[in-house]
């Protein structure tokens, strides 16, 4: 039976934890640098808790989550590639172009697998609609609207920049991937404006600092000429999250969200459609193409190393205006 390794356990374990169990695997270890966090996780799902350096060097284990904040998962990451191991890391990879074109160079020598969680990929309405997009190039799309908003977490990493958190990392590099992936590489960054909303943030936790951007406007270019909008902030209320296409013959909306349908109207050919999809744990399918990918029966191409390049090289640029 394979036994997985799960190394930090905030918020975004869980989710993996129900993706390997739902893909039938039980024998899950979790280490968090708080013992106590692991313990409560293991004891939530009735799974085993490790030390971390233990858990990196298992003989038994081949395959990881890491479920860390960004700025910790290059030294994850070079250990585990170290140790020939597979992972499935948390987006962001790395904030470092450098240390992702060492670990392609790594991991290229030993084979092993390392995947990006870009979850957006494995929803079934992004899905139908990219496959749409590469379809019908008749289309001609000329503009898209990506809205993505979120509360943010109580822990004072996302709102630190040294610590890897604010809007850039936590929501705009889920909405560069899917612009790359559905409309192809963006050319050009054409304007920007960044905020801090909440300077005076209540969490749990007292004296945060905040100095990481809670908003975002961004317009880009794709290398086919699309001309993108991007807006995202970690102030609202809920989690809303959706991209629009308004063109004079095809408009569409969709969303990651599953109470909210994918709208295609495409004038061209008179075709409208409205169309829910069922809830699903989208951490299910993410995990089972890791390890479908591990185990060698496809290859792996989606969410890989040199894209999280391509992600890093347009956050830097995000970054640095
Ligand atoms: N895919 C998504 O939709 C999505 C959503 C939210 C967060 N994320 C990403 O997931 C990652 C984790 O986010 P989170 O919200 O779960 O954070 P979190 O703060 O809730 O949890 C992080 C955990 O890692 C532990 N930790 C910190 N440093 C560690 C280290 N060096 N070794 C082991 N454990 C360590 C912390 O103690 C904590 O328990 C981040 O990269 C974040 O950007 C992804």
């Amino acid at each position: 039976m394979k036994k997985i390794g799960i190394i930090g356990c905030g918020r975004q374990a869980p989710k993996h934890i129900k993706g390997y169990l739902e893909n039938g695997i039980t024998d899950i270890f979790v280490s968090d640098i708080l013992n106590d966090k692991a313990q409560d996780i293991a004891t939530e799902f009735g799974i085993k808790c490790m030390d971390i350096d233990e858990l990196i060097s298992s003989r038994e284990i081949v395959s990881y989550s890491v479920c860390t904040p960004p700025n910790t998962h290059d030294e994850i990451i070079e250990k585990l590639i170290l140790n020939n191991k597979n992972f499935l890391c948390e987006k962001p990879i790395s904030l470092s172009i450098d240390s992702l074109n060492r670990f392609i160079k790594m991991t290229k020598r030993n084979h092993t697998i390392a995947m990006g969680g870009y979850i957006y990929k494995f929803s079934p309405a992004y899905k139908n609609l990219r496959k749409l997009i590469h379809q019908k190039k008749e289309l001609s799309i000329n503009n898209a609207y990506l809205r993505v908003a979120s509360p943010g977490s109580d822990s004072p990493w996302q709102y630190s920049k040294l610590d890897g958190g604010g809007v850039i990392n936590e929501l705009v590099v889920h909405m560069i991937d899917l612009v790359q992936w559905c409309f192809g590489p963006i050319k050009e960054i054409k304007f920007i404006k960044k905020d801090i909303y909440l300077p005076n943030r209540k969490t749990k936790f007292d004296n945060i600092k905040i100095d990481a951007e809670d908003y975002i406007f961004i317009k880009l270019m794709t290398e086919g000429n699309i001309n993108i909008d991007i807006e995202a902030d970690l102030i609202s209320k809920e989690f809303v999250q959706f991209l629009e296409i308004n063109n004079k013959s095809f408009y569409t909306f969709c969303s990651i969200q599953p109470n909210l349908p994918l709208w295609i109207n495409n004038k061209m050919d008179n075709n409208k459609v409205i169309k829910y999809f069922d809830f699903q744990n989208l951490y299910i399918s993410q995990i089972k193409y890791f390890l479908d990918c591990v185990d060698r029966k496809i290859p792996h191409s989606i969410s890989t190393l040199e894209e999280s390049t391509s992600i890093c090289n347009i956050i830097d640029q995000l970054k640095e205006n």
